[in-house]
């Protein structure tokens, strides 16, 4: 998207939402020139859906379906058509606790973007915090990657290193990790929103300029 354009982002989370909360705040205090279109979770309970509407975003549940690792066709089917329905430029996951793949990668090809627990390529999947803790490294972090069709393996956009401390359990590193994750999120969207990073993969938008 150029000029005086604002991406549309959908986001997309299973959980608290506090990188949702941190894109939103850097929404509101104009550091990313962004809005937020659309909240949707596989959750129905949970907290990102909640804070969605506090601040008066379309918030959504869709039911996943029976599998527990992926949305079932019709889900997928559904997540498709409400982001294009609310005109979304760019997906936003947020701790979105299922693989989207084909049909749902097509639709928003390019323009699906992730932040992940670790330094990747080390740790992708589950709990990378204690991945690394279990593994003795003293430098750990999190990624901001374009969604592929693999698990954690597209382009990567930025990351932060998270030093592994003295005496560090799963909670206190998992913590500090999304600390780091609150404010790489927001300003790696925000580089790529303003044109600043010399990112090769541009989102296109789908929607004019209004
Ligand atoms: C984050 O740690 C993110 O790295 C992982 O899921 C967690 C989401 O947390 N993919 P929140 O719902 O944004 O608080």
């Amino acid at each position: 998207m150029q000029g005086e354009n604002r991406w549309r982002l959908g986001v997309l989370g299973s959980g608290k939402g506090s990188n949702f909360v941190a894109i939103a705040r850097a929404i509101e205090d104009g550091t990313l020139p962004a809005e937020v279109g659309l909240v949707i979770s596989d959750v129905e309970g949970a907290g990102i859906l909640q804070h969605a509407r506090e601040r008066g975003i379309p918030a959504r549940f869709i039911a996943p379906g029976s599998f527990r690792t992926k949305l079932d066709p019709q889900a997928e089917a559904a997540s498709i058509a409400a982001l294009k329905e609310a005109r979304i430029d760019l997906v936003v996951l947020a701790g979105f606790m299922r693989i989207l793949k084909g049909d749902f990668l097509k639709a928003f090809d390019g323009r699906v973007v992730n932040i992940h627990p670790s330094l990747l390529p080390s740790f992708p999947g589950l709990e990378a915090w204690k991945q690394a803790l279990d593994y003795g490294v003293k430098v750990t972090g999190c990624t901001v990657h374009l969604v592929d069709q693999g698990v954690d393996t597209g382009p990567i956009l930025a990351q932060r290193a998270v030093p592994v401390l003295e005496g560090d359990t799963t909670a206190s590193l998992h913590q500090r990790i999304q600390e780091a994750e609150r404010t790489l999120y927001p300003e790696t969207l925000a580089r790529w929103a303003r044109g600043e990073s010399g990112l090769r993969i541009p989102p296109q938008s789908t929607h004019p300029a209004s």
